[in-house]
């Protein structure tokens, strides 16, 4: 079973799934703030921190485009293993960053009848263009070779605001730290399942839950417009920014991203939870 940490002991269950490459470290930041009210499950999505890559994957398979049968619903798949595992908590609340927001999509697709809202942060509804499914291949070719000592510098200057680098110096620390260690494997493994996405903009409408919509004021990779427009098309949605800002806004701003987390959810479920 993947590896997870729990922040907080009482109130509704809140799953968040980290972004990519990265894994649970992302959220802690935000956590502390939130379980004061909730209770916060944070896994390792499959192949990232301590939770293993569920099968094995080589540089000659993804040189010779050998099939690959591992998607982002098999992250789904493992996410729903430890809700059974704690015996589905309820309400249960699910969200995630960018791929954590890819695989969000897919649990609501496998078990969203037993989820009570939903988060989703920077992160986006459409496919990979096939000039970026091609990157993610040349990208996972890249990292079985080398291994993963490239990707701060591949990814950081788009993940981050350039102001945070002076205003929360810990911030880019923290993520090279976490991205020098991803394991190879579940790096090259997730860029393949994200090459192969599907288009979620015919999900939306369905989603009949609660959702919240967050993005950073300044992300570059999933900018506030682009999804301020399809959080439009949930029927319960509502979409919130966070100033000061990028892609990882809810590490960038932890405190003003579960402000907004607990005000919306406030409204939906009693803090007290005696009354959930
Ligand atoms: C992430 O933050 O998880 C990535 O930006 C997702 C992606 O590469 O599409």
């Amino acid at each position: 079973m993947l590896s997870y940490k729990v922040y907080g002991t009482t109130g509704p269950a809140l799953v968040l799934l980290h972004g990519f490459p990265l894994d649970h470290h992302m959220w802690i930041p935000a956590a502390q703030h939130l379980a004061a009210w909730c209770r916060v499950i944070l896994p390792d999505l499959g192949g990232f921190g301590m939770s293993p890559l569920s099968f094995s994957l080589s540089l000659n398979q993804v040189e010779h485009n050998s099939a690959v049968e591992w998607t982002l619903a098999d992250y789904a798949a493992e996410v729903e293993e430890i809700l059974e595992h704690l015996h589905w908590p309820r309400p249960c609340l699910l969200g995630g960053l960018s791929m954590g927001g890819y695989v969000a999509f897919q649990c609501w697709q496998k078990f969203g009848a037993r989820l009570a809202g939903m988060i989703l942060c920077d992160t986006r509804v459409q496919a990979d263009t096939p000039a970026a499914a091609v990157g993610r291949r040349e990208m996972a070719a890249r990292v079985l070779q080398e291994g993963s000592g490239f990707l701060p510098g591949a990814m950081l200057p788009k993940l981050l605001w350039p102001e945070t680098w002076q205003q929360s110096p810990t911030v880019p620390t923290d993520l090279t730290a976490v991205m020098e260690n991803a394991p190879a494997s579940g790096v090259a493994a997730a860029c393949l399942a994200m090459s192969v996405r599907p288009d979620v903009t015919e999900l939306l409408p369905a989603i009949n839950v609660p959702a919240l919509v967050v993005c950073g004021q300044h992300d570059v990779i999933s900018p506030p417009e682009e999804m301020a427009a399809w959080a439009s098309k949930l029927p319960r949605g509502e979409f919130a920014m966070i100033p000061a800002a990028g892609h990882m806004a809810p590490l960038e701003q932890p405190l003003l991203f579960a402000n907004v987390v607990r005000s919306w959810a406030g409204r939906y479920w009693p803090e007290n939870p005696a009354e959930n």
